[in-house]
């Protein structure tokens, strides 16, 4: 047992590895309980290394045999110690043969092989592979890999690996085997190897440069009802890379696998993308039109890795955002340009700017902070963060604001022209993105080494004289661990002026060009003032335009102001924010009203005026019509708050929602009437828009409680052919009182008991229901649908509640904290990584009131001080503490 802390790796260590592996061949019998697997890799001295061992890494793996150069290697010939095996030698070159034996059944860590429902799957990302054979497991490693499956034809009748199938056919003794070779060098963790009873949808396609390819969407039997939309997901990823970045799949053969034990949303293996079932299986029953984006984005997502991540890699993990954040952009680009129109692009940006907010500010701001780009790290897994996806994401998407969308592509086309097989630097990219556009980013290297979301403060002052209107931007950022000082970071602000008409204002900002409506402000130095002439009258300020940088941007705008934004900016995302500013402020003061004992909430006409302007504004968007009656989060209230109080935010946040459904309920029903969508169910853009806004109506009326809001969610209920409908009006019932609550959660359970993925979201609605409490929670578990071995459903109940209803979770008795402790460490024992997920559950606790501080820190405490606790969650709690 290991007593010791585990050890800190530090960005700033990185040395290149003192041997190349140039090819891999690997042989696996496949049997779950013994599964062997035999390695050759032949490996080439890195001539610039000056350190005389082989070093390979291995866990939790029984050693049969190392062979060198043919020859068996004594136990004294290497050593082997925590993980890690060493072997002297400086040869020019070198056969390594290893054999080590799996117990892919007992593994439920699900990193490495391992076994769901039967079937073999992997997941190398980022240091599985170690659990499968000692190996430079790293990413500036890459090699070719040959693959040789065997296994009983029966049980595994479909064996898959990397690449292109070479060979198959008959063992004899009941056991048959596949060759598979990639011919592409890549490193070890994008690896991947599938075994078992699977089916497949395929489609052959004609790429831009009239090669073909062969598109496979691999499921389990009784599944193939559900894989159309990720194939046309995939066909769509294809040729949009094709179109928009000149990138084309560069295999002759692409095969997405789905699996039900997965701890993340997918994986994307060179040629053989492995999928959590969540982010494959769609069909009108079962899944919502949430999903059908979601699935969209994900399947895009890894497809884009093939050229971002995959053909150039991260030379080590510290670079992690190199492929995550540019993929992540990649991905919401591809499905803003599906949607098509302006209005659905503003929309998806929204969403993805709820997301930035509502978790990667508070990690941003919390104990887990850490920049784009890590100085240092315990366990990899622990930053698969919001920060080195999201956030790096909006890095990404800087340059495209900085230098425009040619700029950008120019700087693309550079970075894989200079990088491509190779496994390389944040740096290297902005390197590209400069090259190309000659333009100095010296600077917007903060970005990524410095961690905290920036605040930009905003005065203007307008000279009614001389006709100028001057905007003075002033930054700062929060100190984070280990970061007490920032420096200024380059902000891109873009802006526009609305006149008193509400139309923009052509812009003449001193020393620039004239530009119709938007400019960019490029904020470098602490403190700016940008100066805009010929201003006939006294502008509204719209600032940070389609958010343009990720950062906290404060500006004193009056209530009237914000109205004004709201009916009349031009820019939709800022349309968006000003409702949202508005409705934040009379959150947080019904919030500190709420506080006070006695006291008495009271209505606002003014903020129901102006949301019903935006709700019965026919020239918008449905889809935006919705996102911006949507209050902001009670999390996203707390992040706003000095000390935050759940309860009192959940009253408030539940008050503003009541009274707003009391003063709109005859619009509500309007809305709900006027957004039906007869016919067939489609997934599209327009009908999910009409969708959301309806079943939004719907959740405003449910807040009156009423026989009428009952009977309305029951019929929609009841009546509801597809799930987007059915899911919304049984979570409006489950947050009722309405008397047909009970029967018509067990008959949703009872309809859809064989569809895991749906009883995921019956548990999620329950767990997140308002009057769930702890003991509900604990009774939920006791359902035989429940398992925490299972991810996702662990993810539905237990995750679910801790940070998707923080009135309930942070009860005053401290009983949500002490199940959480239980829940991490009971998760802790089976899948490090999920529990480690779990943990950072309470990452904000020094944020709230002391009562509940003290009862929060005992939790952590407890956890921390559990025996045998992995480093994924030592790091977590460690940090939380610290
Ligand atoms: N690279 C994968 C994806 O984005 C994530 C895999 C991470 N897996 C893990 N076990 N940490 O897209
Ligand atoms: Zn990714």
């Amino acid at each position: 047992m290991r007593t010791d802390t585990p050890p800190t790796i530090y960005r700033k260590d990185y040395t290149p590895p003192s041997y190349w592996v140039r090819t891999v061949e690997m042989g696996f019998d496949l049997e779950p309980s013994a599964t062997r697997v035999a390695t050759r890799m032949t490996l080439e001295r890195n001539q610039t290394s000056n350190d005389k061992v082989l070093t390979l890494y291995g866990e939790e793996l029984q050693l049969v045999q190392i062979r060198l150069n043919g020859k068996v290697l004594g136990t004294k010939a290497y050593q082997l110690k925590d993980g890690v095996l060493r072997i002297p030698t400086t040869a020019e070159q070198i056969t390594l043969d290893i054999e080590t034996l799996l117990q892919p059944d007992r593994n439920t860590s699900l990193m490495g092989l391992y076994v769901s429902n039967g079937n073999f799957f992997t997941q190398c990302e980022a240091e599985g592979f170690r659990k499968i054979t000692y190996f430079p497991d790293r990413p500036d490693v890459m090699a070719t890999y040959k693959v040789m499956l065997r296994g009983d034809k029966k049980k595994y009748p479909v064996l898959l690996s990397n690449g292109n199938l070479i060979e198959q056919g008959d063992l004899g003794d009941g056991r048959h085997y596949a060759l598979w070779e990639d011919p592409f060098k890549k490193p070890s963790y994008l690896f991947a190897l599938v075994a078992g009873q699977l089916v497949c949808q395929e489609e052959t396609i004609k790429l831009k440069s009239g090669r073909e390819a062969l598109l496979q969407v691999w499921v389990e039997e009784g599944n193939l009802d559900k894989t159309q939309h990720a194939m046309d997901s995939l066909i769509n990823s294809i040729r949009w890379d094709e179109e928009r970045f000149g990138l084309e799949l560069d295999l002759d053969r692409f095969m997405i696998v789905a699996v039900g034990d997965f701890n993340m949303g997918a994986m994307e293996n060179k040629g053989l993308n492995i999928f959590n079932t969540k982010f494959v299986l769609a069909n009108p029953r079962i899944a919502t039109d949430v999903d059908y984006g979601n699935i969209e984005a994900v399947v895009g997502h890894e497809y884009f890795h093939n050229w971002t991540g995959n053909r150039v890699t991260c030379r080590d993990w510290f670079q992690l955002s190199l492929k995550e954040g540019l993929t992540v952009f990649r991905d919401q680009e591809f499905s803003a340009d599906m949607i098509g129109t302006d209005s659905g692009r503003a929309v998806k940006r929204i969403d993805d700017v709820r997301v930035l907010r509502q978790a990667q500010f508070p990690e941003d701001a919390g104990p887990m902070a850490h920049p784009v780009r890590p100085d240092s790290f315990v366990e990899i897994s622990n930053f698969y963060t919001v920060t080195i996806y999201e956030k790096g994401a909006e890095v990404v998407r800087m340059y495209q604001t900085l230098l425009g969308r040619d700029g950008f592509r120019k700087g693309m086309d550079l970075y894989f022209e200079r990088h491509d097989g190779q496994a390389v630097e944040c740096d290297d990219f902005r390197a590209a993105m400069s090259d190309a556009n000659g333009r100095d980013l010296t600077q917007f290297e903060r970005w990524y080494s410095q961690a905290g979301t920036p605040r930009v403060v905003a005065t203007t002052v307008y000279d009614a004289v001389h006709k100028t209107y001057a905007i003075t931007l002033k930054q700062s950022c929060p100190a984070t661990p280990g970061q007490k000082n920032k420096l200024p970071f380059h902000i891109p602000v873009a802006v526009g002026l609305l006149d008193s008409n509400g139309n923009d204002m052509q812009l003449h900002l001193r020393g620039f060009p004239q530009v119709q409506s938007t400019v960019v402000l490029e904020l470098m130095e602490e403190q700016q003032t940008f100066v805009f002439e010929d201003v006939s009258e006294e502008p509204v300020p719209s600032l940070l335009r389609d958010f343009s940088a990720p950062v906290n941007l404060e500006y004193d705008y009056s209530d009237a102001d914000l109205a004004f934004l709201m009916a009349h900016d031009s820019d939709a995302f800022n349309r968006w924010e000003a409702g949202q500013r508005l409705a934040a402020r009379r959150l947080l003061a019904l919030t500190a009203t709420a506080q006070q004992s006695g006291a008495v909430l009271t209505t606002d006409p003014a903020l129901s005026e102006s949301l019903r302007l935006t709700l019965n504004d026919a020239a918008l968007d449905p889809a935006f019509r919705e996102i911006a009656l949507n209050l902001p989060s009670e999390t996203v209230i707390a992040e706003q708050m000095d000390v935050i109080n759940p309860q009192a935010i959940h009253q408030a946040r539940r008050f503003l929602r009541q009274s707003l459904a009391q003063a709109l309920r005859a619009d509500f029903i309007e809305a709900y009437k006027a957004n039906q969508t007869p016919g067939d169910y489609s997934p599209d853009a327009a009908s999910a828009g009409k969708r959301a806004l309806k079943n939004l109506a719907l959740s405003y009326i449910s807040e009156l409680d009423d026989a009428a809001a009952h009977v309305m969610a029951q019929t929609q209920c009841d009546g509801a052919d597809n799930m987007t409908d059915r899911v919304a009006a049984l979570g409006a019932l489950a947050n009722s009182t309405a008397p047909g609550k009970e029967a018509a959660l067990a008959q949703f359970y009872q309809d859809f008991e064989a569809e895991p993925l749906v009883v995921d979201k019956w548990f999620s609605l329950q767990a997140m229901a308002r009057t769930t409490d702890v003991a509900a929670v604990r009774k939920l578990m006791q359902h035989p649908a429940f398992s925490l071995k299972n991810p996702n459903r662990a993810r539905s109940l237990i995750f679910s509640f801790c940070n998707g209803n923080p009135s309930q979770f942070h009860a005053s008795d401290g009983s949500g904290y002490a199940f959480w402790a239980e829940q991490v460490i009971a998760l802790d024992a089976i899948n490090p990584q999920v529990a480690a997920r779990l943990a950072r559950s309470l990452d904000r606790w020094r944020k709230y009131a002391p009562s509940l501080q003290s009862k929060m820190q005992a939790a952590l405490k407890r956890v921390a001080q559990t025996a045998k606790l992995s480093k994924d969650t030592k790091e977590v709690v460690g940090k939380s503490l610290a």
